[in-house]
This record gives structure tokens, C-alpha cells and sequence, in this order.
């Protein structure tokens, strides 16, 4: 019996690196899951591959009214919500602090934290409703120690983590477990775009640099992050709540 049989769970971000390794593996492991992305040619590519046990629903989750309506999506196309797995998430600009715009903070805050936040509030009432669940949150090593260059981002990723340990207070007694993930750097898209707003002329040098600095030596796989994810969604993780947990090679460890 797979780990999340008959258990229905919203992937957001599900377009993406993590987001759709962890569709593959929620799906695996006998789960229902509703894919949310802004991004809907590929959302719609992710979503083709998967028939009948996935749906999906194009929406900005910084939106209030589009975080009901693929909550709402959730129950009507599946009868509940046992799992959210709020993982949508922005780079923003590559500056210092002093050079950000106010737009660019305002983005990434919106996305990553109040996205967050609207998840959370709009979800764990349904997931209530199924006498418990886990709500998991894509925070990173950004969310445990300063980054240059990446101040809005840094700021959003500790900021879901105060988010979690709250949510994991409130919402102990309906049984909903709440923690963050934690990558360090991952072979997919959102670092090709930092590595290249880093270092124009030569992105592989950024690379080059982050790998020096992770003792295993090079980026995890979003599959390495993808099951992490499921370990939270699961009742392997049945009595963890309110903690954070790190998959970066060693980065954190120095
Ligand atoms: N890639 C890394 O190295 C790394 C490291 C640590 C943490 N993370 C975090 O992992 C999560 C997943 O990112 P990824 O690595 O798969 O990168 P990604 O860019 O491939 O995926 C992010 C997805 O989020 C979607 N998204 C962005 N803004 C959105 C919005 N407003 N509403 C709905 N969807 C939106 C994008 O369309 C994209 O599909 C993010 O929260 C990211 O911050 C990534």
C-alpha cells in the first residue's frame, strides 16, 4: 500500500522543479493530487502525464480569491484535503538590499509568505475536516541563514518558518502536523536564473562557487527534495510538527 493511499493532497508550485517531482511521487505512492501553478502551459504538460488521479487549476497564490478557488477545486474534484504542500516560490531580483526595488520585495513577500499564509488559512479548515493532516511548506537554506544578494528572498524564507511553528501551535488540536523543508541548492530552473543574474558573463562560476562551498559537492535533485516532501505528507511523519527540515549536502553544517 503506497505511504499516501487515498489520501487527497494540493501541490502548488507544481509546474516546477520540486513541485512536479513531488506530483510524480505523491501519485506513486497512491495520493490524489491537485497541481496549482501560475504557469499554465506547463502546468497543463506536468498534469498530462498523470490521467484521472490529478487535476489542475491555474492561480496566483498570493491571491486570496484564487487560493479559495483551488481549495474549493480540491474538494469538489476529490471530496477533501488531507495534505497541502505549499511550495510555490519566487527568486526575485539578484541585488543588494540597498539596490532592491520596492516592487520586487513586494512580489516575492506576496508569493512566498502571504501565498504561504492563504494556503494555510483557506486549507487547514478542510484538512480539519478529514480529523487531521499535514500541511508542508517549501522554505530553504535561505530560511536559516542570510544570503548575499537575495535579501527579499532570505526574508521570506525565515518569515515561513515563524508561519509554520505558529500554525503548528494552532492547528495542534485539530491534528494537522505543519513543518518546512529546507534545500540547498537544487539542479533545476530557479538556480540556473540566479546563478545567471549572479554572474551574467559566467554563470557556471556561480555554480562552481556553491559547490565548493556543500561538503556531498554538488546541488541536489528535486527528486532528493520530492521525498523529504512526501516523508512530511505521510503518517511516517506522525508525531513531527512545528520543525524544520534541511536537505542541502552539509551547506547549513559549517
Ligand atoms: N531550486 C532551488 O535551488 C531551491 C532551493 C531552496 C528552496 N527552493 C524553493 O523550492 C520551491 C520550488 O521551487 P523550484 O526549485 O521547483 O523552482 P521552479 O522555479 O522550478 O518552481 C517554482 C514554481 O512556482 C511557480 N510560481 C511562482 N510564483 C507563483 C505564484 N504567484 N502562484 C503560483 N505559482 C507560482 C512557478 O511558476 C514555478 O512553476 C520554491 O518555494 C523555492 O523557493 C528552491
Amino acid at each position: 500500500m503506497g505511504k499516501l493511499q487515498e489520501k487527497v493532497a494540493i501541490i502548488t508550485g507544481a509546474a516546477g522543479g520540486i513541485g512536479s517531482a513531488a506530483v510524480q511521487l505523491f501519485v506513486d505512492e497512491g495520493a490524489r493530487v491537485l497541481l496549482v501553478d501560475s504557469a499554465e502551459a506547463p502546468l497543463r504538460d506536468v498534469a498530462s502525464r498523470f490521467g484521472d488521479r490529478v487535476a489542475w487549476v491555474t492561480a496566483d497564490v498570493s491571491s486570496a480569491r484564487d487560493t479559495e478557488r483551488y481549495v474549493n477545486e480540491a474538494v469538489t474534484r476529490f471530496g477533501g484535503i488531507d495534505v497541502l504542500f505549499a511550495n510555490a516560490g519566487t527568486e526575485g531580483a539578484v541585488c543588494s538590499l540597498l539596490d532592491a526595488t520596492l516592487e520586487d520585495f513586494d512580489r516575492v513577500l506576496a508569493v512566498n509568505v502571504r501565498g504561504v499564509w492563504l494556503g494555510i488559512k483557506y486549507a487547514a479548515p478542510r484538512i480539519a475536516l478529514r480529523k487531521g493532516g499535514s500541511i508542508v511548506i517549501t522554505s530553504s537554506v535561505a530560511g536559516l541563514v542570510g544570503a548575499l544578494g537575495i535579501g527579499p528572498y532570505v526574508a521570506s524564507k525565515h518569515a515561513v518558518v515563524g508561519l509554520a511553528k505558529t500554525a503548528a501551535l494552532e492547528l495542534a488540536a485539530a491534528n494537522i502536523r505543519v513543518n518546512t523543508i529546507h534545500p540547498g541548492p537544487i539542479e533545476n530552473r530557479m538556480m540556473r536564473s540566479l546563478e545567471q543574474q549572479a554572474n551574467p558573463g559566467d554563470p557556471s562560476a556561480i555554480k562552481g562557487m556553491y559547490h565548493a562551498m556543500i561538503p556531498f559537492g554538488r546541488y541536489g535533485t528535486n527528486e532528493e527534495i520530492a521525498k523529504l516532501a512526501l516523508f512530511l505528507a505521510s503518517d511516517d511523519s506522525s508525531f513531527c510538527t512545528g520543525s524544520v527540515f534541511v536537505a542541502d549536502g552539509g551547506l547549513v553544517a559549517h
